[in-house]
């Protein structure tokens, strides 16, 4: 059992960890932006320190709680770093990943945390032209030049229920007249079930065996963005007609349509310009000793607990 804190407790992945840790028994406090989230991990028993990850200098010490009666102040000892953005500009993806995280590694050390887990991607590199993949790289090396034990996860797509890339498109393959696919749809992804990644943090947290490593995880098949599309109509038992739509000219009309204020549910962006792979099919059975979930399963437990609505999701 440790004291962690735990940033993006709100988020898709967060939302499915916090109450696996809670369960292991560890004590959890949470950072949370608003009052109403902050009251729903307060109800699953988490503590919650009310901020923003780009501002946490503002709270004397946020990691550390004021001690309960009869005991000392219990200090973090593991920080789990899940906080995030993919979208927006490229200064806010910046001042949030990239220097909300050197904050957060700054407090940590002075308040004698032991170890930081990241949540990363594989699509992290020094390629300063994609924002995101950037600076999660350049948070990587912060936590990796700090005096923290650390373990860096990098993921390919996480899936899962509540997540926005399949549950946009199951949500699309239902809704809408045919399914549309941006550019050739031969990008590769291999989709890890959220319930796998959440299995593969506990463990990493609890054995020194993943200190100071970074471990690129991936689902067990390595799939096209048409094979994710076409798996998601069989899982739904649904025959509709799938189009192709030139990615150059998709972008131009998305941009223009948003010059004019009208908002589509497409997102321009590099998510589908470089593959999502992770370099060993075998890396969470060898290293984590577990079965990962297919991508048939995580389809059918996410179609048994309805699909949501997600928000701008497609990306283009
Ligand atoms: N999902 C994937 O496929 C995937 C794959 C690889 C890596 N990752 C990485 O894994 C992490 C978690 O992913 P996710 O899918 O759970 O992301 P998500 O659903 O977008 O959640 C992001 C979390 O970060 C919080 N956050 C964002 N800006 C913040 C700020 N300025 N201060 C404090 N909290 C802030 C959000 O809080 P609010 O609820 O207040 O917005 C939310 O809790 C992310 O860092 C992501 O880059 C995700």
């Amino acid at each position: 059992m440790a004291e962690i804190f735990l940033t993006g407790a709100t988020g898709f992945v967060g939302r499915h960890l916090v109450p696996a840790l809670l369960c292991e028994g560890h004590r959890l406090r949470c950072l949370a932006r608003s009052a109403e989230k902050a009251k729903l991990l307060r109800a699953l028993g988490c503590e919650v320190v009310l901020g923003d990850l780009r501002d946490l200098s503002s709270d004397p010490s946020p990691l550390t709680p004021l001690p309960r009666r009869g005991e000392g102040p219990r200090g973090a000892e593991v920080v789990i770093h899940l906080a995030g953005v993919h979208q927006g500009s490229p200064a806010l993806i910046r001042r949030t990943n990239v220097e909300g995280t050197a904050q957060l590694v700054q407090i940590a050390q002075a308040q004698g945390v032991k170890k930081i887990l990241y949540l990363s991607t594989v699509t992290a590199a020094n390629r300063p032209a994609w924002p995101y993949a950037h600076s999660v790289w350049l948070a990587e090396q912060i936590i990796r030049q700090s005096a923290l034990r650390f373990t860096i996860l990098r993921c390919s797509v996480i899936v899962g229920p509540g997540d926005t890339f399949l549950g946009g498109i199951l949500h699309m393959a239902r809704h809408w007249p045919v399914v549309p696919i941006v550019g050739s749809g031969q990008t590769r992804f291999q989709p890890i079930s959220v319930h796998d990644v959440v299995r593969c943090i506990l463990r990493a947290i609890s054995s020194d065996r993943y200190d100071n490593r970074v471990l690129t995880i991936g689902g067990p098949e390595m799939l096209s963005y048409e094979q994710i599309v076409t798996a998601a109509l069989a899982a739904l038992r649904i025959d509709k007609r799938v189009i192709h739509l030139p990615r150059r000219t998709t972008r131009l009309c998305v941009r223009a349509l948003e010059r004019l204020g009208v908002r589509t549910p497409f997102v321009p962006g590099y998510f589908l310009s470089h593959d999502h792979v992770a370099s060993s099919v075998t890396l969470i059975e060898d290293e984590f000793g577990l079965r990962p979930q297919r991508l048939q399963e995580v389809l059918a437990a996410i179609i048994a607990g309805g699909v949501a609505r997600p928000q701008r999701n497609l990306y283009c």
